[in-house]
C-alpha cells in the first residue's frame, strides 16, 4: 500500500481534535494535503451511526455499542481508508481501532480476545502506520469537556461517563502505547496548545519525510 495511515487518539478532552485541525492546515501549507477523516462518522452511513451512538438520551446496550462502532469502522475501512491509501494518499483519522480497545475493552469491560476478533473483522487487518496518543489527566480532560459543553453544546453519551470509566480508558491507551512503541507516540497535552502542536509537527514532518510525502529540503 503506497499511502500513509495516521491516527490521532486520546480520551475525550485530551485536545486531539484541536491538534488534528492545526496539524492538517500546517501540512497543507507544506504542500502535503492529507485526507482528514474520523470515527465514528467518516462515511455517510457512519454519520447516522455516530448520531445514534453519541445521543445522551439513548440507552444503548454495551454489545450494541461495540457492534455499531465496528459497523462504522467496517464501512470506513472499505469505503474511505483503503481506497485512499491505495491511491497513495496521506490519511489522518480522528480515532480508529485503538479507541475500541480502550473504550469498549477497558471502559466497558469486554473480553480482550472478543475485542481483538471484532477489531480484526472490521479493519480487515488495516493497522495505522503512525498513531499519536494525546495524553492528559482525567481531571484536566473533564474540566475541558465541561467548559466546552457550557460554551456550545451538550455532553455526549460517552462524555457523561464517570471518571473511573475515563481512567480505565486512559490507562488502556497508555498500555497499548507501551506495547507498540514503534507505532504509537505519546504526547502530553497538559501544556499550551502551541507547545503541543510543535511536538506534533516535528513528529509528522520526520515521519512523512521518511515515507517520501514531504520533501527533506526547505
Ligand atoms: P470523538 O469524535 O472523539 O468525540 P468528540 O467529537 O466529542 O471529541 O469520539 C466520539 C466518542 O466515541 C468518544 O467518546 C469515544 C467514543 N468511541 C468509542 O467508544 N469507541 C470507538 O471505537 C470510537 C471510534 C469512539
Amino acid at each position: 500500500m503506497a499511502g500513509t495511515f495516521i491516527t490521532f487518539e486520546g480520551i475525550d478532552g485530551s485536545g486531539k481534535s484541536t491538534q488534528l485541525r492545526l496539524a492538517a492546515s500546517f501540512l497543507r501549507e507544506q504542500g502535503c494535503t492529507p485526507l482528514v477523516t474520523r470515527e465514528p462518522g467518516g462515511t455517510t452511513i457512519g454519520l447516522r451511526l455516530r448520531a445514534a451512538l453519541l445521543d445522551a438520551t439513548e440507552e444503548v446496550d454495551p454489545l450494541t455499542e461495540l457492534l455499531v462502532f465496528a459497523a462504522d469502522r467496517a464501512q470506513h475501512v472499505r469505503g474511505v481508508l483503503r481506497p485512499a491509501l491505495e491511491k497513495g494518499d496521506v490519511v489522518i483519522s480522528d480515532r480508529y481501532a485503538d479507541a475500541t480497545v480502550a473504550y469498549q475493552g477497558a471502559g466497558r469491560g469486554f473480553d480482550p480476545s472478543l475485542i481483538t476478533q471484532i477489531v480484526t473483522l472490521a479493519t480487515d487487518g488495516l493497522v495505522p502506520d503512525l498513531t499519536l496518543l494525546f495524553d492528559v489527566s482525567v481531571n484536566e480532560s473533564t474540566n475541558r469537556t465541561t467548559r466546552r459543553s457550557n460554551a456550545r453544546n451538550q455532553l455526549d453519551r460517552m462524555d457523561i461517563e464517570h471518571s473511573d470509566f475515563h481512567q480505565r480508558v486512559r490507562q488502556a491507551y497508555l498500555k497499548i502505547a507501551e506495547a507498540e512503541p514503534n507505532r504509537i507516540k505519546v504526547i502530553d497535552t497538559s501544556g499550551p496548545v502551541e507547545r503541543t502542536q510543535e511536538r506534533v509537527r516535528k513528529i509528522l514532518v520526520t515521519f512523512l519525510q521518511g515515507r517520501g510525502h514531504l520533501s527533506t529540503t526547505g
